[in-house]
């Protein structure tokens, strides 16, 4: 149960790591351990330290504008918001990607997507074109321009507020090899800059789920962009879209990637075989959930 949040120490500077997560404790938000653990990272964040180190010296002072900021980042995670967006940031892929209300907090789950890119038989250290389509924060186009500095990296998202994050991502990374584009999908989508003979790879993350999964009370779901996370067609709106199109851009020996729900995997397949292609196979995640399917591009069909 939520409850209200009163300052302990309202104008004193003296107060201590171990009396600051005390006191954050009392508010108890949901899973005890997983409370302990977002006030620790949330703590150590605003002081600029470990969670470790938090243990190591509980007697260190927390300055009283640090304290007024851990007070108020302590009401809006007891107010439920995820932690990522309390802290602005997550991991993905062993990277350090900022994140806000204007996008979806990127999931574990979708590092199979970019590992599944990495391990296609494509070259690995010549310049290939990639399109990433609904970007978000740009994990995943981003970690692939990380990793294969060679690859070129199209990302695209039609929410100029998530392309913005997106942006300072791929600064914050020191990447030049990623162009950020605004569109719906393929419309208005210029071709590869350095071939003309089409995107090599094309993958996505799209809004998958339906209306109602949306809606699932006590979620970190209802804090993030709907845009991001809802498809018409019971879901396979966007998923349907994304592939119907994907032949006309690919490279003959194209590859096309798709994260979706558990319980879509029987729809896309046969999608990705009605629309022409071969080879399609689906990847699980570590749930052993049906999450990502691969299907290639064949120049005989
Ligand atoms: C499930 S999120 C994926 C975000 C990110 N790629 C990730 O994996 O964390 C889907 C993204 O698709 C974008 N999107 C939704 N509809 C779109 C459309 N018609 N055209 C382009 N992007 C779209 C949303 O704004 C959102 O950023």
């Amino acid at each position: 149960m939520k409850k209200n949040l009163h300052h302990p120490a309202e104008s004193s500077d003296e107060i201590s790591v171990s009396e600051s997560l005390a006191w954050a404790k009392k508010f108890q938000f949901g899973d005890a351990n997983l409370w302990s653990l977002e006030i620790e990272l949330l703590l150590g964040e605003v002081i600029g330290v470990s969670r470790e180190s938090l243990y190591a010296w509980p007697n260190r002072v927390v300055k009283s504008e640090q304290w007024a900021l851990f007070a108020d980042c302590v009401k809006r995670l007891n107010a439920g918001e995820p932690l990522e967006y309390v802290i602005g940031f997550c991991e993905f892929w062993s990277l350090k990607f900022k994140v806000n209300s204007s996008v979806l907090i990127p999931r574990p789950d979708t590092e199979l997507l970019v590992g599944a890119a990495l391990a296609l038989p494509v070259p690995t250290h010549e310049l290939i074109e990639v399109l990433d389509l609904g970007t978000g924060s740009g994990v995943v186009g981003l970690s692939l321009a990380y990793e294969k500095p060679s690859w070129q990296i199209s990302a695209v998202d039609n929410s100029p507020a998530a392309l913005e994050v997106a942006a300072d991502n791929a600064g914050a990374l020191g990447l030049n090899n990623v162009r950020l584009l605004e569109g719906d999908w393929y419309k208005n989508l210029p071709l590869p800059i350095e071939s003309n003979d089409g995107y090599r790879i094309i993958l996505a993350n799209p809004p998958y789920l339906t209306k109602e999964d949306a809606h699932l009370s006590g979620s970190s779901l209802s804090w993030e962009p709907i845009r991001a996370l809802v498809s018409e067609n019971n879901g396979f709106a966007d998923l349907y879209r994304i592939i119907r199109i994907a032949k006309k851009l690919l490279n003959l020996e194209g590859w096309l990637l798709l994260e979706h729900g558990y319980n879509q995997r029987v729809g896309v397949e046969n999608f990705l075989l009605d629309s022409g292609f071969v080879d399609v196979k689906c990847l699980r995640d570590v749930a052993g959930n049906a999450r990502v399917s691969v299907a290639r591009h064949t120049k005989f069909i």
